[in-house]
């Protein structure tokens, strides 16, 4: 009843909104705002509709040697319907051994193969005897294959100590199941727990409470569990020649002891940004906050696991420059993690709302000058992905329909950074207070739940109603087109303008470099930049690099020497202009730096460049480095280089 007349509500809304419809160039016309609430997850095999997970128990060894884990996958769970006769999971490049009952019974199982970009539909067939409500476990013995997707194994010399091997996971978004059969979808939510056994030098840790270890022999066997459900993208687990070190009351970081030092400094304020996440947002659930800082292969510049976020090394640039990572994965323990997208067709709910968050965050600790910066860096890089993609491609809207495909082709700033337009343009027309007001209405509401965009937009209006006046009230909701915002492709409806005089100064010092007149008289104003500021320039002169000729780029890199800078964030934008405008002086930094990253925000562009420099030579330097990327890396380089 309550849906139905919030469905009326929004009709009428909509239907008073000044032509919306014919403002809309495509597909998008045709979908009515709560189409898709039925629908739970196009990107899972799982009958959702009929079983879920409560809980997960995974016991498994590690073997460094073959590079595999194996063991087996406990699964509790609770029949939705009467007269369940099958459980259908996901299990990709997995090899299956016996599926067992809670009785110790074999039970039969086949593969169907549905979709190939979602992997195959594991099929176990179950007595019929089991009714609506009933709850069972069913144990299934498995091992993971060199396909995996959601394991990276290093040998020795691809870290940092080079002494010990080294394994770590990454699951969203729907890699989990070749991690271990399962409901890989964020419609379910489930406890976890584990049971892994490592060489006795090994240490583990995983997204959960980490309960002790003991050496048993040779092997280390190391217990965790988690009693808050989470969704199966967020399973995560790391081993290797690790160390924990506590940062402040409830944060820590662990990485290998030479690297220590290095992120303990760099990371000295992350106690003072998870207190100032806590006191806008609602209480941290989760106890202790810790990072990992990983080897170089770690394909993303952070990772949201809970209680145990996942980073790139390229953070640890030595002036902090980069802690907003921390920041954003941090707020993710609110959005995403205990509020999460229902299906990947709603990604934004998880990275428009925790740019949003992020943003706030920064702003609060640095100030308003930092924030604007931020963001106007954001909205280049939505450009520029809203460029490559095509204005009218689907993957330009904040909810793509993508049918079937796999999510990873639809990941871009998008969802980031329109997400975070629309949440910063609902802010403006309320208040930065109302807002966070509204923000931890919304957290209450659906923590540990898994959400649409319907939601959200309902919540947002029920919100409206019991705080404000109907006049008021009236007044926002007439300015925000709701339907163009979250379907329209494309720039967003409204533009936001981030602008401060620092920034126009660094652009501008671009387009006087870009005159070709040599050195302009105030370019030593960049040396006192902020990172941040020193990329609005780099920024400017990527989105110009058809204007920038090889005696403009020497001047440059005569005046700042970027060809050798170690901020990662300079030095993947200087390359790609470099790469742009055919300097060849460039290439073997450029080389090289692909042989030290492996994060794919800086391999991507890179090699898109490369690739249109010298197809052959980008092959040629992707074959020579791709051994130290991760295999998801591996997959999105190669389709783009076309190997
Ligand atoms: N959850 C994402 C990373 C991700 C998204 C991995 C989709 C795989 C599929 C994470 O929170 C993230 O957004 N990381 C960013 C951080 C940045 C926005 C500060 C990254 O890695 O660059
Ligand atoms: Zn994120």
């Amino acid at each position: 009843m309550k849906a139905a007349i919030a469905i009326a509500t929004l009709t009428l809304i909509f239907a008073g909104l000044v032509g919306y419809h014919s403002l809309l160039t495509n597909y998008s016309q045709e979908i009515d705002m709560h189409a898709d609430d039925a629908i739970i997850d196009n990107s899972t095999n799982a009958n959702v509709h009929e079983v879920a997970t409560q809980h997960l128990h995974l016991n498994l060894t590690l073997e460094f040697d073959r590079k595999v884990a194996y063991g087996t996958a406990t699964h509790t769970m609770k029949a939705l319907v009467d007269n369940l006769n099958h459980i259908d999971l996901d299990a990709r490049y997995l090899n299956i051994g016996q599926v067992k009952s809670q009785e110790g019974k074999n039970l039969k199982f086949h593969y169907e193969e549905p979709n190939p970009n979602i992997g195959p539909k594991l099929v176990i067939e179950v007595s019929n005897k089991i009714k609506k409500d009933d709850i069972f476990n069913i144990t299934i013995e498995y091992e993971t294959t060199d396909k995996t997707l959601s394991l990276n194994w290093l040998d020795p010399e691809q870290t940092a100590g080079n002494t010990l091997p080294y394994v770590f996971t990454h699951c969203e978004a729907i890699d989990c199941r070749t991690l271990a059969p399962l409901q890989d979808t964020p419609s379910v939510k489930s406890t976890y727990s584990a049971l892994i056994r490592s060489p006795r030098d090994i240490k583990v840790y995983m997204s959960a409470v980490n309960l002790g270890d003991r050496v048993e022999g040779n092997s280390r066997v190391t217990e965790f569990s988690l009693d808050v459900p989470i969704p199966s993208y967020l399973i995560a687990l790391v081993a290797g020649d690790l160390e924990y070190k506590k940062l402040g009351r409830n944060t820590g970081v662990i990485t290998e002891p030479v690297f220590m030092k290095a992120c303990v400094d760099e990371l000295s304020e992350l106690q003072d940004s998870l207190d100032v996440a806590e006191s806008f947002l609602t209480e941290y659930e989760w106890g202790m906050y810790t990072i990992v800082v990983l080897p170089p292969s770690f394909p993303f510049g952070g990772m949201e696991n809970p209680l145990l976020t996942f980073a790139s090394p390229t953070i640890i640039v030595g002036d902090k420059s980069q802690v907003n990572v921390a920041s954003h994965e941090i707020a993710h323990s609110w959005t995403g993690n205990l509020v999460t997208n229902r299906n990947w067709e709603n990604f934004w709910l998880n990275e428009g709302f925790t740019m949003w968050s992020e943003r706030a965050i920064i702003r609060k600790q640095r100030g308003e000058e930092f924030y604007r910066v931020a963001s106007a860096l954001g909205n280049s890089s939505l450009y520029d992905d809203l460029n490559l993609y095509g204005y009218d491609s689907t993957f330009t809207s904040l909810h793509p329909n993508y049918a079937g495909a796999n999510p990873y082709d639809t990941f871009s700033d998008v969802p980031y950074e329109k997400g975070f337009l629309f949440l910063t343009y609902i802010e403006t027309l309320m208040g930065t207070e109302n807002f966070e007001v509204f923000l931890r209405f919304y957290l209450e509401k659906y923590r540990r739940q898994s959400i649409v965009y319907s939601q959200f937009i309902d919540t947002f209006l029920e919100f409206l109603d019991d705080n404000f006046s109907e006049q008021e009230r009236n007044k926002i909701v007439t300015k925000i087109d709701f339907h163009t915002w979250i379907f329209g492709t494309g720039p967003p409806p409204v533009q936001l303008n981030f602008s401060t005089p620092n920034l126009e100064i660094s652009r501008e010092l671009a387009d006087a470099y870009l005159l070709g007149n040599g050195t302009p008289k105030n370019y030593d104003v960049f040396f006192g930049y902020f990172s941040l500021l020193k990329c609005i320039f780099l920024q400017r002169l990527v989105d110009r690099a058809e204007d920038a000729t090889i005696p403009i780029l020497e001047q440059i890199d005569k005046d700042y020497t970027l060809t050798t800078t170690i901020d990662p964030e300079q030095k993947y934008l200087w390359l790609q202009l470099c790469i742009m405008a055919g300097y060849d002086k460039a290439i073997p930094f450029a080389d090289e730096f692909l042989g030290q990253v492996g994060r794919q925000k800086y391999l991507l562009p890179l090699y898109r460049a490369l690739k249109d420099y010298d197809i052959n030579l980008a092959i040629q330097i992707f074959n020579k480095h791709k051994l130290g990327y991760h295999p998801v890396a591996v997959v999105n380089v190669g389709r783009i280089l076309g190997v």
